[in-house]
C-alpha cells in the first residue's frame, strides 16, 4: 500500500462503522472474575484507543511493534531503561538538547557510559564501538544542524549494537529507518506526526519480539502513556501527514533559495526534504526575532505554522555553554520549522526581519 493511502488506514470499527477512532475514557475495565478481564484490565497497561494507534504507528514505520508515550522524552527514557549499569552508548554529537540532558543528568548517574561521536564519519563510529556498546543513538536529520548520517552505512558496521534512530525531523513519509537497517525508531510525535502543535507525545517502533516485550514492561511500569483525547488528535493529524509534508518541503525549498542569497544569512543548511532549515544570522539575533510578524518565535517544530527557534537560548540551553559552542550551536544560529502558510508571506516576513 502506498504511504498516501496508508495514513487513513485504522482498524475498522465493527460495531458502528465509524470512520474515526473512538475515545474510550475508562481507566479501568470490568472483569468476569478475579484475573479474568474481558480484554483490558487497566488503561496504563493498555486501552482500546491506544491499541488502535500503536498498531497504526508501527505500520507507518514498517515495524512489527509500536508503543506510544506521553512525550518524546518519555519514549526516550523508556528506551534507555533497558540499559544495564556499565553498558556503553554512542550518541551523535548533534542531537536534541533534551536527549543530551537525560543521558548526562540521569543515565550517567546509573553508571551508563557515554561517548559522543560524529555519525557522519563512519570510520570514527567504527573505532568508537566497544564490546559493551549497547546502543548507537542518532537522528535521521540531526537537531539543530540538520546533518544526515548515512543510516544504511552505519547499520553495516554496527556489529552487536542496537541502532536507534530518532526519525522526528524526517518522518516516515520520507524515510523509514527500519528499512535501512535500524533496530529501533523513536519519535517526538509532538512534531510532524501530529502536526498541529496541540499535543505532546512520543513513540518507539521496532521489530524484535523480545525487545518489544521489554519495552512493553517498562512502558507499563513507568506509566508515561498518552491520553485517549490526545490519541484522537494524533489519529486526525496523521491523516494529512502526506499533504502537510509535501507542502512543508515545497515551502522550505523556496525559503532556502531566498535565504541562501540573503546578505545577512550565512552557513545555511537544508537537507532537501521536510521543513527544517538552519542558518546563522549576521545581525542582532534579538532584533531579528523581535521583528518577526508571521513566523512565531517558539520551541518545537513540525506544526502547520512556521516556528523559529534559537537553539543556543532555547532548545539546547540545557547543554553546558562550551558544549554548545564546540558543536556549532552559536548565539546567532537559527532553526526554522517552515509551516504550510503562503510562502510569499513567510519570505516577506523573513526579509523584513533580516533587513
Ligand atoms: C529530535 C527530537 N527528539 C525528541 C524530542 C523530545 O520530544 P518531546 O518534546 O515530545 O518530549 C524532541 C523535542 O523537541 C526532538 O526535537
Amino acid at each position: 500500500m502506498r504511504d498516501e493511502t496508508f495514513y487513513v488506514i485504522q482498524k475498522k470499527d465493527e460495531i458502528y462503522g465509524v470512520v474515526n477512532i473512538p475515545i474510550y475514557l475508562s481507566s479501568t475495565f470490568r472483569q468476569y472474575e478475579p484475573s479474568k478481564p474481558i480484554k483490558y484490565e487497566y488503561a496504563r497497561t493498555q486501552n482500546p484507543t491506544r491499541e488502535i494507534m500503536e498498531e497504526v504507528i508501527a505500520k507507518i514505520e514498517n515495524g512489527n511493534y509500536g508503543f506510544l508515550f506521553s512525550s518524546g522524552m518519555s519514549a526516550i527514557d523508556t528506551l534507555l531503561s533497558i540499559l544495564k549499569p556499565h553498558e556503553h552508548i554512542l550518541v551523535d554529537i548533534d542531537i536534541y538538547g533534551g536527549t543530551y540532558r537525560i543521558i548526562e543528568k540521569l543515565y550517567k548517574k546509573f553508571n551508563i557510559q557515554v561517548d559522543y561521536v560524529d555519525f557522519t564519519n563512519i570510520e570514527e563510529v567504527k573505532k568508537s564501538i566497544k564490546e559493551n556498546t549497547r546502543m548507537l543513538i542518532l537522528e535521521t536529520i540531526s537537531n539543530p544542524l540538520l546533518r544526515t548520517p548515512n543510516i544504511l552505512e552505519i547499520s553495516k558496521i554496527k556489529k552487536h549494537t542496537l541502532l536507534v534512530v530518532d526519525n522526528t525531523f524526517a518522518t516516515p513519509y520520507y524515510f523509514k529507518p527500519l528499512n535501512y537497517g535500524a533496530d529501533i525508531v523513536i519519535h517526538s510525535i509532538t512534531k510532524y506526526l501530529s502536526g498541529h502543535s496541540d499535543i505532546v507525545m512520543g513513540a518507539i517502533i521496532l521489530n524484535d519480539k523480545s525487545l518489544a516485550e521489554e519495552i512493553k514492561f517498562y512502558q507499563n511500569s513507568k506509566g508515561g502513556v498518552p491520553s485517549p483525547f490526545d490519541l484522537f488528535l494524533l489519529s486526525r493529524g496523521l491523516k494529512t501527514l502526506h499533504i502537510r509534508m509535501e507542502k512543508h518541503t515545497e515551502n522550505a525549498k523556496k525559503i532556502f533559495e531566498f535565504l541562501k542569497k540573503h546578505e545577512n544569512v550565512e552557513d545555511i543548511r537544508y537537507p532537501g526534504y521536510s521543513g527544517m532549515i538552519s542558518f546563522r544570522v549576521k545581525k542582532d539575533i534579538f532584533e531579528f526575532t523581535r521583528k518577526l510578524k508571521v513566523i512565531t518565535l517558539g520551541e518545537s517544530l513540525g506544526g502547520v505554522e512556521s516556528l523559529l527557534n534559537v537553539p543556543y537560548y532555547m532548545t539546547h540551553a540545557s547543554m553546558p555553554e562550551e558544549e554548545r559552542i564546540r558543536r556549532g550551536i552559536t548565539k546567532n544560529l537559527v532553526r526554522l520549522s517552515v509551516g504550510i502558510e503562503n510562502v510569499e508571506d513567510l519570505i516577506e516576513d523573513l526579509n523584513q526581519a533580516l533587513s
